[in-house]
């Protein structure tokens, strides 16, 4: 990539998967990263490396010296819903109950766009506090949700995924979409109007199984083969209860991933969040796809909806990334999530309980999450040629945090430290298309 003058380079500690397919971390102590716009107004990663080796050929650049702090990529949250940013930490026994007493409500307000222009304009602040810079994100069930959601986006120089719920029953007045047909027509519309505009991508959005009739699933399998380079997003076998429903509603299916399955939506860059109570065919049939799952540890115990098998989804080769699932998910930190993730890991296989290494619950919050959404090689990573949306870490943001880090022995041991203790303080900077937010 040409080095010109919307060239910058930044000096620092950097922290990146030169294979993005694997979790192994490159490390440099004192690294130069340097950004170049694009003729396409996208700003991208043009070197990295050594400071020693690469300032040389870039000296005449505009350069900042953030030494002793660390440069990673932006972490990439794989599910999370943005019209629920004002449900976080609502109690209930259990998904179900959560929807209708917290969930259904919230949501029907977002049929006003002064609303959901408001709560987006909190949400992407939120988003940018975390070091998150790119989002598979529920709107709601109302097409001024998802206009409100790609103009804040927009004007942020964002990549961001999102689309407008499709729930033709049992859901509230408000929020259950007059007819089949209607929803379709507006998500074919809002497809027309967002993917691809800048760096904002459509999801065709079925809520989940329960409240989507047989015509409005099979009309969303319709459009996904219309358009394979959108993506689809919805839930599946998070909740016992949820399951047993689902059975009821679809005697036919197979399992309930296999109501996904029947209407055409089970395809790469299809992103199933929760996927907890999967058999071994789900997998199988998941993988062959490429669809992947979407793993929500905060969301997942907060409400007692089960544990990610990790070591299932790896023996079945079944893509799979880290997200939040705001507002069920307790926290929009990565690190939160990542440390949760762990504690599930550990957990979900009893004695012979599994620790995830730092390295790799880093890398499925970023490039590995990256590959969930078919993005390798755009975001999540600080190889050549990716966007430039990364954080910038400061190790001494705390005192315990600082003190854990200058007793580590290890890159892998300063990394956990960041998993455990980390959360929004760590996150100094935030660098979007190449601009400081
Ligand atoms: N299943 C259907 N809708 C939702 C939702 O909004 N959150 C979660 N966690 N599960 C769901
Ligand atoms: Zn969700």
């Amino acid at each position: 990539m040409p080095v010109t003058s919307d060239s910058h380079a930044y000096r620092a500690c950097l922290l990146w998967f030169p294979d993005a397919n694997s979790d192994q971390i490159h490390f440099e102590a004192d690294g130069l990263l340097v950004t170049t716009l694009g003729a396409d107004g996208v700003s991208r990663i043009s070197a990295i490396g050594d400071y020693r080796a690469l300032h040389a050929a870039h000296a005449h650049l505009p350069t900042t010296d953030w030494r002793g702090r660390w440069i990673a990529p932006g972490f990439v949250d794989t599910h999370i819903h943005y019209a629920q940013t004002d449900v976080i930490a609502s109690p209930a026994d259990g998904l179900l109950p959560w929807l209708n007493n917290y969930t259904f409500p919230q949501e029907t307000r977002f049929a006003d766009p002064a609303h959901a222009a408001a709560v987006a304009a909190f949400f992407f602040d939120e988003l940018m506090r975390h070091g998150v810079t790119t989002a598979l994100a529920f709107a709601t069930a109302h097409s001024a949700s998802v206009d409100a959601f790609f103009n804040e986006a927009q004007r942020r120089q964002l990549r961001m995924i999102s689309g407008r719920v499709l729930q033709d029953r049992h859901s509230p007045d408000g929020l259950r979409d007059a007819s089949a047909a209607q929803s379709l027509y507006e998500t074919e519309e809002l497809i027309k109007r967002w993917h691809g505009v800048d760096r904002l991508g459509y999801a065709i959005t079925p809520r989940f199984a329960p409240t989507s009739s047989e015509e409005q699933l099979h009309g969303a399998g319709e459009l996904a083969a219309a358009h394979p380079d959108v993506w689809v997003q919805s839930h599946v076998a998070e909740n016992a209860d949820e399951i047993q429903w689902v059975a009821e509603l679809f005697p036919q299916a197979r399992s309930y991933l296999g109501v996904y399955e029947d209407m055409g939506l089970l395809r790469k860059r299809s992103v199933y969040a929760h996927c907890l109570h999967l058999d071994a065919n789900d997998r199988d049939l998941m993988a062959e796809r490429g669809a992947a799952a979407s793993v929500c540890p905060t969301s997942n115990l907060f409400l007692d909806s089960g544990f990610f098998d990790f070591s299932l989804a790896q023996s079945h080769q079944l893509l799979h990334a880290l997200a939040s699932d705001v507002g069920g998910g307790t926290s929009f930190s990565p690190f939160h999530t990542m440390h949760a993730a762990y504690t599930v890991a550990r957990q979900s296989h009893g004695k012979t309980g599994r620790s995830l290494s730092a390295q790799h619950l880093w890398w499925l919050h970023t490039a590995g999450a990256a590959k969930a959404l078919d993005l390798n090689g755009v975001i999540g990573n600080l190889n050549v040629g990716c966007d430039a949306d990364f954080i910038v870490l400061n190790p001494q943001a705390t005192p315990l945090l600082s003190r854990r880090i200058a007793t580590a022995d290890s890159l892998q041991e300063q990394l956990f430290a960041m998993v455990v203790l980390g959360d929004d303080r760590l996150v100094e900077r935030v660098v979007v298309n190449g601009t400081l937010v």
